[in-house]
C-alpha cells in the first residue's frame, strides 16, 4: 500500500475520533503524516510503497490516537523549541502556545549581564530548559508540585546536558532561599481550567491528562495566580518580570488580579501560532 492511501485511510479515522477536538485545519492530516513517518523512521514519498509491518503498526498507533491519547505520549518524546522532550503519561503534555511565553523570557533574560530564571509549575521542564538552552549565562531553578514532573524534568535535563535546578514545591515552595530579592523573570503556565470547566474540556486532554495539570480547583481558575502574585514580589529583583501565560478568555482576569498586586507595565501580549495565546506580563511593584 501507498503511503498517500494509508495516510488517507489514518485521516478518516481520525476524523471519525469524538475524543479528538477537530479545531485546527488539516490537524488530522499532520497527524497522520506524523505517526506514518515516527513509524517508517523518515518522512516517506506519497507514493513510497510502505511495507505490511510497518502499515500494520501505523494503524495500531492511529487507533490509539483516535482513543484521544496524545502523540507525545504515542511517541514518547515531542518537540519544544528545537529540543526533544521526553513525554509520558502522568506529566502535561508541552504545547506549541508556551513558545511565545519563552520568548518573551529568553529575549528579557539575555539583557541581564547574570540573569536569574524561576519556571514554576514547569511540568517537563518545558520553559525552564529552553532558557536553560538559549541563554546558557542564566542561572535557571523549575519548580513543581508533582514529584513525576519534576523527575522528567531532571530526566529531560540530563538527556539534554542542560543545567537546571529542579526541586518539588508548592508553587514557590522548592526554591531556595537565598535567591529572594533576585529573580529577573519569573515565567509560568499555571493550571488555569476553572474546577467547573474541566468537564468542557475535550476527552483528549480530560482523560489523559492529570486533572491537577489542568486545574487548581478554584471556582475562576486564578488561584495559582493569585499566589503568585502575592508571593512573587517577594523573589523578584527590583526590575524583575513576572510572565504568565494563559487563555483568552482568562487574560483580563490575569492582568487585573496583577494590577491589583501593583505590578507595573503589565500588559497582556498575543503571540504563538495562531496568535491566540495570551502572556500577561508586569514588573514588580515598586
Ligand atoms: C499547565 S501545566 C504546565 C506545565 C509546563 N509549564 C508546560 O508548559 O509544559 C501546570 C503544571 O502545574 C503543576 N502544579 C499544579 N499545582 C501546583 C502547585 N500548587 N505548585 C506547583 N506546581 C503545581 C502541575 O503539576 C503541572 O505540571
Amino acid at each position: 500500500m501507498k503511503a498517500r492511501a494509508l495516510i488517507k485511510d489514518g485521516v478518516a479515522t481520525l476524523k471519525a475520533s469524538e475524543a479528538i477536538d477537530h479545531w485546527q485545519k488539516d490537524r488530522e492530516k499532520i497527524e497522520a503524516e506524523d505517526l506514518l513517518a515516527f513509524v517508517m523512521g523518515e518522512d516517506p514519498d506519497p507514493d513510497d510503497a510502505i511495507p505490511d509491518k510497518r502499515k500494520r503498526e501505523f494503524l495500531q498507533l492511529i487507533d490509539r490516537r483516535a482513543t484521544g491519547e496524545p502523540i507525545p505520549y504515542i511517541k514518547g518524546f515531542t518537540e519544544f523549541r528545537g529540543m526533544e522532550l521526553i513525554s509520558e503519561p502522568g506529566v502535561f503534555v508541552p504545547r506549541d502556545s508556551s513558545d511565545f511565553l519563552a520568548e518573551q523570557a529568553i529575549r528579557r533574560l539575555r539583557k541581564r549581564r547574570a540573569p536569574v530564571h524561576v519556571d514554576l509549575a514547569t511540568g517537563a521542564g518545558t520553559i525552564a530548559l529552553a532558557v536553560a538552552n538559549e541563554v546558557p549565562k542564566a542561572s535557571v531553578f523549575g519548580t513543581d508540585l508533582s514529584e513525576e514532573a519534576i523527575g522528567l524534568a531532571r530526566r529531560n535535563a540530563r538527556a539534554l546536558g542542560l543545567k537546571v535546578r529542579f526541586a518539588t514545591g508548592d508553587v514557590f515552595g522548592g526554591l531556595p532561599k537565598r535567591i529572594r530579592g533576585t529573580v529577573d523573570v519569573i515565567t509560568v503556565h499555571p493550571p488555569y481550567v476553572a474546577k467547573h470547566e474541566v468537564d468542557d474540556l475535550p476527552d483528549e486532554i480530560k482523560d489523559w491528562e492529570p486533572v491537577h495539570t489542568l486545574t487548581d480547583r478554584s471556582k475562576d481558575g486564578l488561584g495559582f495566580v493569585r499566589q503568585t502574585v502575592a508571593e512573587g514580589p517577594a523573589w523578584l529583583d527590583r526590575k524583575g518580570w513576572l510572565l504568565m501565560e494563559t487563555d483568552p478568555d482568562r487574560a483580563r482576569d490575569v492582568r487585573r488580579v496583577m494590577e491589583d498586586g501593583g505590578f507595573r507595565e503589565v500588559r497582556s501580549t498575543k503571540g504563538g501560532d495562531l496568535k491566540i495565546t495570551r502572556v500577561i506580563v508586569g514588573r514588580r511593584p515598586a
